[in-house]
């Protein structure tokens, strides 16, 4: 098979792709134990007489069985099933009058690794599910390793990370029979988004096209959080991150994903690898809006700290600043997609966080759990999550080190090594966070009044939509609904989607053969002019 990579990208991913952990132990004319000692059968074990029983000290028997009964990591707790491509970032130096990022100045190529995913299903789960789909990007920059931890849907479910786990159980398989695997069929995840009305945007997303994407090639990314940016001059701003398809934005319909996923499972990954193998490499256009960083942190009355809100983008337009492209596919799954480490912590002078409190839950999180995932804290040692840049950390030992670190003790300040690296102007070049002040606070539990409208986007995203999506939105509630055994939770989601739109709430309504209650706000947002919904079913301009 032809290497379709670019010799840029060849080099560039050699370490990775190529290094020599790679193929060790995988290649020459005999087969050896893992000490390299020759073997002559790996056939037959070493029994006493033809007919056995098989003896204990048959080293090689043993080796080979106890390996493979260790074959197996725990899958992610969430986006277990995911498919990933290497490829190349390219900037156009658009951004360069907002962030001091290198890797975003004109001209620079940076190499990447992409993971697409499904949220829900476990890691043999079928593609073509109702879901909603991760995007997460690695850049590996001369200054250190860049995510952007993203998914495909601009809004969340929750807007406080402490409630990750209460949605998380709400959706994932029931304990008792583990089924499903999506969002159908489940008065668990309903009863939550109905009586957490902020997941209402979220979970109308879902019921939209958006959630049966036609492949991946055809997904927005969107980072979703606010971040926050500083360029050259010490000058911030705060932006969202949007990746726009060149292929267009696509999905199946709901007849489609259910013929798709018996016929064929893996359609996603298949398509991805297919297109890539055939040189039909996808590409993405990364752009961000912009936003003055203003104390309140507010945007033309948007909350720009609360992760269920997009800005329109007839409000802020989305400006490109790069283009990527996937042009390779992975050599070994496990290797490379499987033990793949994002964080949104993973950050990049020029590029800083904010105080939303989903993305401050998740800058713990990620860490964590990959702890215990990879099995213990060496796991950026592994190929895949090595940096691009020189890595000069202080940590030593630990399970899986695979380093043979030298030198004295990692302390600092340190006397005897060579003197203290931090030193004045250390601060050239490193990553240093923005100095953010904090209102005189007292400590609470509660969020701000400005999170309160849970309604307003969602009323939005169902105006802006053709009527043919329109029909597949109530559908796919009626479909979905109509699998809940509690007619109380089907009761409550009715009263949930009378806030989004009437008209749909009596499609739905009719479709469970239930009354169609009132809306329970008032619907004293207008809203958005349909001209300010480019946002959706957006076909960048290139
Ligand atoms: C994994 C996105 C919120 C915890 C992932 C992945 C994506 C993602 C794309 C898959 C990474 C991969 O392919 O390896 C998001 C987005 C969020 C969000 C866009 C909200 C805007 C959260 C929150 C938490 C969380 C609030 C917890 C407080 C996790 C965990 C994993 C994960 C534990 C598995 C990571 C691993 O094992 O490598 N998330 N997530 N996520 N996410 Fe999130």
């Amino acid at each position: 098979k032809a290497d379709q990579r670019s010799p840029q990208l060849r080099t560039a991913t050699a370490e990775v792709v190529d290094g020599p952990d790679y193929a060790r132990g995988q290649q020459g004319e005999y087969l050896t134990t893992a000490q390299g000692a020759r073997l002559y059968d790996t056939d037959h074990s070493l029994k006493a007489g033809e007919r056995g029983p098989t003896l204990l000290q048959d080293h090689h028997l043993r080796e080979k069985i106890t390996h493979f009964d260790h074959e197996r990591i725990p899958e992610r707790v969430v986006h277990a099933r995911g498919a990933g491509a290497h490829g190349v970032f390219r900037a156009f130096g658009a951004a360069e009058k907002v962030t001091k990022a290198g890797f975003l100045r004109r001209g620079v190529e940076t190499p990447v690794f992409v993971r697409f995913s499904t949220v829900l299903g476990s890691r043999g789960s079928a593609d073509a599910v109702r879901d909603t789909r991760g995007f997460a990007t690695k850049f590996y920059t001369a200054e250190g390793t860049f995510d952007l931890v993203g998914n495909n849907i601009p809004v969340f479910f929750i807007q406080d990370g402490i409630k990750f786990p209460d949605i998380i159980h709400a959706a994932k398989p029931h304990p008792d029979r583990e089924i499903p695997q999506a969002q159908s069929a489940h008065d668990t995840f309903w009863d939550f988004v109905s009586l957490h009305t902020e997941a209402t945007a979220h979970t109308l997303w879902n019921m939209s096209d958006r959630g049966i994407p036609r492949s991946y090639r055809m997904m927005e990314g969107f980072g979703v959080h606010t971040f926050r940016l500083l360029n050259d001059d010490g000058e911030t701003s705060l932006v969202k991150f949007h990746w726009k398809p060149r292929l267009g934005v696509h999905s199946v319909v709901w007849e489609e994903a259910q013929l798709i996923n018996g016929f064929d499972p893996d359609f996603h990954r298949r398509d991805l690898a297919d297109a890539i193998e055939a040189g039909a490499y996808p590409e993405w256009e990364l752009g961000i809006q912009i936003f003055p960083d203003t104390p309140e942190q507010m945007f033309e009355g948007i909350d720009l700290l609360d992760p269920t809100k997009f800005v329109p983008e007839e409000l802020a337009p989305v400006q490109p600043i790069g283009v990527m492209t996937l042009n390779a596919n992975p050599t070994n799954f496990f290797a490379e997609t499987e033990q793949i480490a994002f964080h949104p912590g993973h950050l990049v002078p020029g590029i800083d966080v904010t105080d939303d409190p989903l993305l401050q839950a998740r800058l713990f999180s990620y860490l964590d759990t990959q702890i215990s995932r990879l099995g213990g804290p060496n796991f950026g040692q592994i190929p895949i999550n090595r940096p691009h840049a020189p890595v000069n950390d202080m940590f030593r030992d630990g399970m899986h080190q695979s380093a043979v670190h030298s030198g004295v003790a990692p302390y600092k300040p340190n006397s005897l090594d060579g003197g203290c690296p931090f030193m004045a102007g250390a601060e050239v070049g490193a990553f240093v966070e923005v100095p953010v002040a904090l209102e005189a606070a007292t400590k609470l539990r509660g969020a701000p009044a400005t999170f309160d409208d849970h309604y307003s986007q969602a009323r939005l995203f169902y105006s802006s939509l053709t009527v043919i999506e329109q029909d597949h939105v109530a559908q796919a509630y009626t479909f979905e609904l109509g699998k809940c055994y509690e007619q109380t939770i089907k009761e409550r989601a009715l009263g949930v989607i009378a806030n989004i739109d009437p008209d749909l709430c009596a499609r739905v309504a009719a479709g469970l053969g239930l009354p169609a209650p009132q809306p329970s706000v008032p619907f004293d947002n207008a809203p958005m002019p349909s001209s300010a919904l480019s946002q959706i079913g957006a076909q960048w301009p290139v």
